[in-house]
């Protein structure tokens, strides 16, 4: 299977997003990443329901929504309406097992997502729920920082369980993504990866973005 690239449009510009979507269409990005901040979970706050709600009705690419939102449980049915695949953080405060049966529940791929701070281990017992697992390789909150190696050895963990307990699930890595930083996450096991600054950044998105498909 070949890797897929899901561009975070975080560090967009928000008034031209039409145009970027397009161009991240025709670069042949796989799924849209959407970061959703609140300034509480997080020390940072972006957007929510309704603008999202406006790039769906510009796009099919499926919408790959990262909530980082302090007890997401209370949010899980807005969300579920435009996203595709809906993620939420282990450490958020909601109860896992739950969160991931309600957004199966409501149509959507359910995604669950792991702070740098997070063992791998912890949330062993909730992977036949999730349709993709997120292992985030900076601290959330922003784009355009240092990929943390340490997130290496969390996808190979998490891939060998992946395996062991027999489940298809996504394994995506976010944060910090470029071309030296890609290719050593795909080898760690990652299938979905997260790009923001760069592949916004690059000269040439589509050369970009099927460099990083094609490792
Ligand atoms: C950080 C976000 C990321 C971020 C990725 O909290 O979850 O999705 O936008 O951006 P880069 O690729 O620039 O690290
Ligand atoms: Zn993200």
């Amino acid at each position: 299977m070949s890797v897929k690239i899901s561009p975070s449009v975080l560090t967009a510009d928000f008034l031209t997003l039409k145009e970027d979507i397009k161009r991240l269409e025709d670069a042949g990005a796989d799924m849209l990443h959407l970061d959703v901040m609140d300034g509480i979970f997080v020390p940072n706050i972006s957007f929510g329901v309704p603008v999202i709600k406006s790039i769906k009705k510009h796009t099919l690419l499926p919408l790959d929504v990262h909530l980082m939102i302090d007890r997401p449980h209370r949010y899980i049915k807005e969300f579920a309406e435009v996203a595709d695949y809906l993620g939420f953080h282990f450490e958020a405060g909601s109860d896992v097992a739950d969160t991931l049966k309600e957004i199966r529940n409501l149509g959507c791929k359910s995604c669950l997502t792991i702070k740098p701070c997070t063992n791998p281990q912890a949330i062993f017992e909730f992977l036949p729920l999730c349709d993709m697992v997120l292992v985030m390789s900076v601290e959330p909150g922003f784009g355009g920082q240092k990929f943390m190696p340490s997130a290496l050895s969390k996808l190979s963990v998490l891939r060998e369980e992946i395996a062991k307990q027999g489940l298809d699930i996504l394994l995506e890595v976010d944060g910090g993504i470029n071309a030296e930083t890609a290719p050593q996450a795909v080898k760690a096991g990652a299938d979905v990866l997260v790009a923001g600054n760069y592949v916004f950044s690059a000269a040439d998105m589509k050369a970009t973005v099927e460099n990083i498909k094609n490792l």
